[in-house]
């Protein structure tokens, strides 16, 4: 009943209002609240949900920077917009507002018959009231909103309690290299860096999800009785609080989207397999790879060059002594394989580079809040990194990137290097020696157009997906939200980041095992965060300088991890490869990374998992069509699906518990376990117990032998098979026809 009018929302992002049958609806447009010198403001906002704003002393001019659409996709007739609000009191008095299944109350403590204490609750079916948070504060205790001023400035820092209890599960957050999917007691920094994504928002199993909509660089804290968000530098604070009955992650997510944005459809293209590797070093390499993949008539979709390959930093374009005819590249590589292309750029701009002159002219470029300091360096050089907070400083990186690779067939951008502040890689210590590590930490120094790294810096890789999404959207006359012509890669994001045409990766991983296991976790993350668009570097980034073998192509040790990675890659939302490869015949690390690169035993293995995602076509293409309408996941962890038919699946998740960090659904009908470990022959996966009534509801992929749910079972796993069950007929799940 609800699928179409979010069809309708969703297909040109343009809100729709609905009358939802039966929907409660909000019982004013918002109170505010006087508390002292400081204001709190609450709003209906969306369904089920609400909208907080505080400030002490000078109110917020509303247009304060923030990643949530007001209005929002999905909401009800009456909800409020802009600082809008009907009631204003002090803070000494009861009020209540409740929008659909969702009541906000103040409370004071100790017996207090008002209070400035914000309490949030979910009306049950049977009309009982269920606690989900309220502002935290212990009897005298400093106030839940608890403000500080540590600079010259207006702007404040600030720390904003919330009530959790011991036994609550925490999803979301962005990624972190943390091998957990339920982030209870672990303290998160919001800054960003290589392979670090933290993001303010997350769901709880209690059944409601959290957005703290702030650009500014802060932590996030989930302690036993307190969750924790603090801010370094604002001028309002700004979060939302939505509601789901609990167990039911599919509507929070909804929820959650209609906030945030929902993810548009991918170009069909994309969903095949993409080759990449640290590098094709110049054109006619290119196309004698682009040759080989059509003499094995082995699909490709997507031919990506990385970095270097440029002349300068901050060109924004191919080095023509390398690259001398890229458009004729580009339409050889069309004609051999039918791939398209991808070029890698990063946001440093050297001060040799060919646009240094004309950005520092124009104030396009990132700068120090001690003057027009160098941000970092790199190999060498100093550099600034280009301002993405700056619309101009947008513009002029799509102007050039047209002119020096659109126009001439690589339509596709790989935004490396797009954490922010500096080039993401505290370690690299401004290029200087290995052996002085993070010192100093030129991040918080950045200054932007709008604002500190400490203000805005979180802002910083969204808008760079932004630039190229608004390139995208100018090129082809479209508008957001609708179907993608073409994408971009991202190492960064942030709250809303699947509104773009725009892939996240988890970054420079290392080749190693235990790193091949964190990822999935990661990725089960990235999903909960609201980031559908999720993929890796197969087989791992980087070599780990501790492992002999790691990343090395003519190892058999790293071989066979090459091949469970690439294999389990398939179950993901992109399929992609790349890498630093090393090998026996040659120094350095730019040796080969293409699927007959890894013996010959092992290529018809990889290129078996090639042709199963090409076959998987349409299954694919129906979860990336729900993630569009709905924002239902396309990477879901067990508690998604088992949480409320299968308690060991609540249990084990609570504890982070292998079988719920290494297990996960990829859509609604496939179970994938990849193998993390090397030599195995064979594999323990968890059948979960499903909600339905049939017996023997889980059947094995490679031998369609069938299984009751709720038992571990130990299954062959020779190196050409990755544990994969389903549910339901292959048929079904063939031909994309798995949602009723
Ligand atoms: C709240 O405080 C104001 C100002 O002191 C007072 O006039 C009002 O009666 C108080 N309201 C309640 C409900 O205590
Ligand atoms: C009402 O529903 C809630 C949630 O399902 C449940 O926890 C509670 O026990 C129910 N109360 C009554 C009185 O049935
Ligand atoms: C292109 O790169 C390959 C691989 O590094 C190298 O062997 C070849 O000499 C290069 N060709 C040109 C024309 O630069
Ligand atoms: C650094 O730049 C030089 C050219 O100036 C290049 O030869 C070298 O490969 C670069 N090093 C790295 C680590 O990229
Ligand atoms: C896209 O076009 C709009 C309208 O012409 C313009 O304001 C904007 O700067 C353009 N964006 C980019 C990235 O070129
Ligand atoms: C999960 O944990 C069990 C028991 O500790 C262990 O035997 C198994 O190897 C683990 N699986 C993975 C993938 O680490
Ligand atoms: C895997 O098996 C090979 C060959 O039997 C052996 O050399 C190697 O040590 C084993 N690796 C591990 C991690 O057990
Ligand atoms: C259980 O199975 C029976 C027989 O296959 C079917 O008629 C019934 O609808 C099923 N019930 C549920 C709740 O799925
Ligand atoms: C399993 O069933 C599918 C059809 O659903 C069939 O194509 C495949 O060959 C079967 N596999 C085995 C090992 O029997």
């Amino acid at each position: 009943m609800r699928l179409s009018f979010l069809a309708l929302a969703a297909l040109g992002g343009t809100p729709v209002v609905v009358a939802e049958h039966n929907y409660y609806q909000p019982t004013s447009k918002g109170f505010r609240m006087q508390h002292g010198f400081e204001t709190v403001l609450v709003q209906p906002f969306g369904y089920d949900g609400f909208r907080i704003r505080a400030w002490p002393f000078r109110p917020p001019t509303g247009q304060e920077i923030g990643f949530v659409y007001d209005p929002p996709l999905e909401g009800p007739e009456s909800e409020a917009h802009g600082m809008s609000f009907d009631t204003a009191f002090l803070g000494n008095r009861s009020e209540e507002l409740r929008n659909g299944n969702m009541i906000v109350r103040t409370s004071g403590w100790g017996g207090n018959p008002g209070g400035y204490r914000l309490a949030f609750y979910r009306v049950e079916v049977n009309g009982s009231e269920t606690l989900l948070t309220n502002e935290y504060a212990p009897l005298k205790s400093i106030n839940p909103r608890y403000y500080s001023w540590n600079g010259p400035g207006g702007e404040f820092a600030a720390e904003f309690s919330f009530s959790a209890t011991p036994d609550e599960q925490i999803y979301g957050t962005g990624t972190q290299q943390d091998h957990v999917v339920n982030k209870k007691g672990m303290v998160i920094d919001l800054v960003n860096f290589n392979t670090h994504i933290p993001t303010p928002m997350f769901m709880s199993n209690k059944g409601y999800g959290f957005v703290w909509n702030m650009a500014s660089t802060g932590r996030m804290e989930f302690g036993q009785l307190r969750n924790k968000f603090t801010t370094d530098s604002a001028t309002a604070v700004d979060y939302f609080i939505v509601a789901a009955a609990s167990g039911d992650y599919d509507t929070l997510q909804q929820r959650l989207s209609a906030l945030t944005g929902r993810a548009p459809k991918p170009p069909s293209w994309s969903l095949g397999y993409i080759q990449s590797k640290l590098r094709y070093e110049n054109q006619t390499e290119v196309v004698q790879l682009a040759e080989q993949f059509h003499k094995r008539h082995i699909p490709v979709s997507l031919i990506v060059i990385d970095y270097q390959s440029w002349a300068h930093q901050g060109d924004w374009g191919l080095d023509p002594r390398l690259w001398p005819r890229v458009a004729e590249m580009a339409q050889k590589v069309k004609k051999l394989t039918n791939a398209e292309m991808m070029a890698s750029l990063w946001p440093s701009v050297a001060d040799d580079s060919l646009n240094y002159l004309e950005m520092m002219a124009q104030g396009f470029l990132s700068a120090t809040r001690s003057g027009p300091g160098t941000t970092d360096s790199w190999n060498g050089s100093y550099i600034r990194n280009y301002d993405s907070t700056n619309p101009g400083t947008r513009q002029f990186l799509w102007k050039t990137l047209k002119q020096n690779y659109f126009d001439k067939g690589i339509k596709n951008f790989w935004i490396d290097q797009a954490d922010g502040g500096a080039l993401g890689e505290a370690y690299q210590n401004n290029g200087q020696s290995d052996y002085i590590e993070s010192i100093p930490f030129p991040m918080p120094n950045a200054l932007y157009a709008a604002g500190t790294q400490s203000s805005i810096g979180k802002l910083y890789p969204w808008a760079h997906q932004q630039a190229i999404e608004e390139g995208f959207r100018n090129e082809s006359s479209t508008e957001m939200g609708s179907p993608c012509d073409y994408l971009s890669l991202s190492r960064s994001g942030y709250i809303g980041s699947q509104r773009f045409c725009s892939m996240i990766w988890s970054g420079d991983t290392t080749a190693v095992w235990e790193t091949l296991g964190a990822q999935i976790a990661s990725g089960l993350s990235a999903a909960a965060t609201g980031w559908g668009w999720w993929t890796l570097d197969a087989g791992g980034f980087q070599a780990d300088p501790t492992v002999s073998w790691s990343a090395n192509i003519d190892r058999p040790e790293y071989r066979e991890l090459y091949v469970r990675w690439l294999q389990w890659t398939t179950f993901l939302p992109f399929m992609r490869t790349h890498g630093s490869r090393a090998c026996d015949v040659q120094s350095g690390y730019t040796c080969d990374n293409e699927p007959w690169s890894y013996g010959e035993t092992n290529t018809p293995v990889i290129v078996s998992y090639i042709h199963l995602r090409y076959q998987l076509a349409e299954y694919i293409q129906a979860l990336f069509s729900q993630l569009h309408l709905t924002g239902r996941m396309i990477l879901r962890p067990l508690y998604m699906d088992f949480q409320t038919s299968d308690a060991r699946v609540a249990e084990w998740t609570r504890h982070n518990h292998n079988v719920t960090t290494q297990q996960y659904m990829f859509g609604p009908r496939l179970l994938v376990t990849p193998v993390t470990l090397p030599n195995m022959t064979e594999w323990s996966v968890y059948l979960p117990r499903t909600a339905g009534n049939e017996t023997r509801p889980w059947t094995y992929w490679w031998t369609n032998e069938t299984y009751a749910g709720g038992q571990m079972v130990t299954i062959p796993a020779p190196v050409e098979h990755i544990p994969l069950f389903h549910l339901g007929s292959r048929t079904d799940i063939l031909s994309g026809k798995v949602f009723e």
